[in-house]
This record gives structure tokens, sequence and C-alpha cells, in this order.
């Protein structure tokens, strides 16, 4: 193992041990090995991007209520490990340009190692775990499962999501769309089967809500 990255491992585990929302140490488990999967074929800084993976959720505001101590722990955790200060401003720039709220308002250019990383947490977004995520993440936010009459809306910030959002409509708002946002070729090929997945299911879904099934 890469030195250092089991000491940040136990951190990330530690840290995400109660998230309930999808962003749980299981989610990492996933994007770890999805982004070492696009290593195979992207010569890349495995260090920098199997790092970057492990604490990309770590200060989000989804999971925490206090970024700016998150983001002083990851620094901590960092050094302690060994890194010097322009690896941890790699990792921060990975990690604070990477999601896709970051790059509504505008595109962010990251590094190889970052679009690997926002690759691997994209594709956990998407396919059968990313509808269970989404149906997850939909419940904890008090989210209604379906709505005919309730239309897909764009440009609906969080907090007025939470409030008048649909699980379903969260597919055509976002998941089916990232398929067209990914960085590498491999992403790219895992994604294709991943949103014929979404789309069979959106297709039942409505199908036996109207019980035609
Ligand atoms: P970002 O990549 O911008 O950080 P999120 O972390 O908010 O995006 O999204 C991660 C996953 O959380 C989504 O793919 C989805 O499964 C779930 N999610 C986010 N927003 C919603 C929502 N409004 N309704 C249902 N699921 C959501
Ligand atoms: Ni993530």
């Amino acid at each position: 193992m890469i030195p250092g990255l089991r000491q940040i491992r136990d951190f990330v585990q530690h840290e995400l041990a109660y998230e309930t929302t999808g962003h749980d140490y299981t989610h990492i488990e996933r994007v770890v090995r999805l982004a070492q999967l696009i290593l195979k074929t992207e010569p890349a800084d495995e260090q920098l991007v199997l790092t970057a993976a492990y604490l990309h959720d770590v200060a989000d505001d989804k999971v925490t209520t206090n970024p700016a101590a998150k983001r002083k722990a990851i620094t901590a955790k960092l050094k302690e490990v060994g890194h010097d200060d322009a690896f941890i401003k790699q990792v921060f720039e990975i990690i604070d340009n990477m999601s896709y709220s970051a790059n509504l308002k505008r595109h962010h250019q990251l590094s190889i190692e970052g679009q690997i990383v926002q690759d691997a947490d994209r594709l956990d977004a998407i396919g059968a775990i990313g509808i269970a995520r989404t149906f997850y993440f939909g419940g904890h936010f008090g989210e209604i499962m379906y709505n005919p009459r309730m239309m897909p809306r764009k440009n609906m910030d969080k907090s007025e999501y939470r409030k008048r959002g649909t699980v379903i409509n969260h597919f055509y708002e976002k998941l089916l769309k990232l398929k067209d946002q990914l960085n590498t070729e491999t992403a790219k090929e895992i994604a294709a089967h991943r949103q014929q997945v979404m789309l069979d299911f959106l297709s039942e879904f409505v199908d036996e809500w109207n019980g035609l099934k």
C-alpha cells in the first residue's frame, strides 16, 4: 500500500462512520476502487488520486456542519503522514473543484488526477448503486419518490429542492446527464451500461406506478 494511505483511510472511516445520506465510508471505498480501475488505463499520480478519492467528501457541507474544521483536520492528517504543502494544495484543488455543484457556476479545469476522482465519484452516482443512493438521499431529506404532475425543474437551489423535489426528477435533472460529463474513456465505457440500467429502471417504475405491469 502507498505510504500514508492506510492512516488516511482510517481517518476517513472514522469521519464518515455515521453518515446517512449516501456519502458514507462505503461510498468512499467504491470511489477508490473505481479510481484504481481508471488508473489502469490512465497514467497519473496514483498517490494523489487515491488520497483525494479517500478525502473528497470529508469537508463537504452535505456531510458536516463545520467544513472549516474538517479542512483543518484534513490538513493536519496530511501533514502527519508526511505530505508537503504542495501536495496538500493539490489535494484541496481536487476536492474543492470536482463536485457537480462547484461546476454549475463555472467549469473548473481539473488536473488529470482530479478528473479521475471526479469520474469515479460520478460513476458511483449512476447505475444500480446510483439508484439506491438517490432514494436513500431523498428519504433522508424528506423528498417524495414521485409525482407525475411535478416536472423536472431547472436552476432550483438545494434548499428549495429539498422542499419540492422528487427523487425521480433528480434522475432527469442530474443523474442522466452525468455520462456526458465524464473525462476518461474508461469511465465513459462503464457509464454506458449504468445509463441503460437507470433508463430501464425509470421506465419500469412509471409502468408499475400506472398499474400497467
Ligand atoms: P456533488 O457531486 O455536487 O457533490 P452530491 O454529492 O450532492 O453532488 O450528489 C451525490 C449523490 O447524492 C447523487 O448522485 C444522488 O445520488 C444524491 N443526491 C444529491 N442530491 C439529491 C437530491 N436532490 N435528491 C436525491 N438524491 C440526491
Ligand atoms: Ni462522493
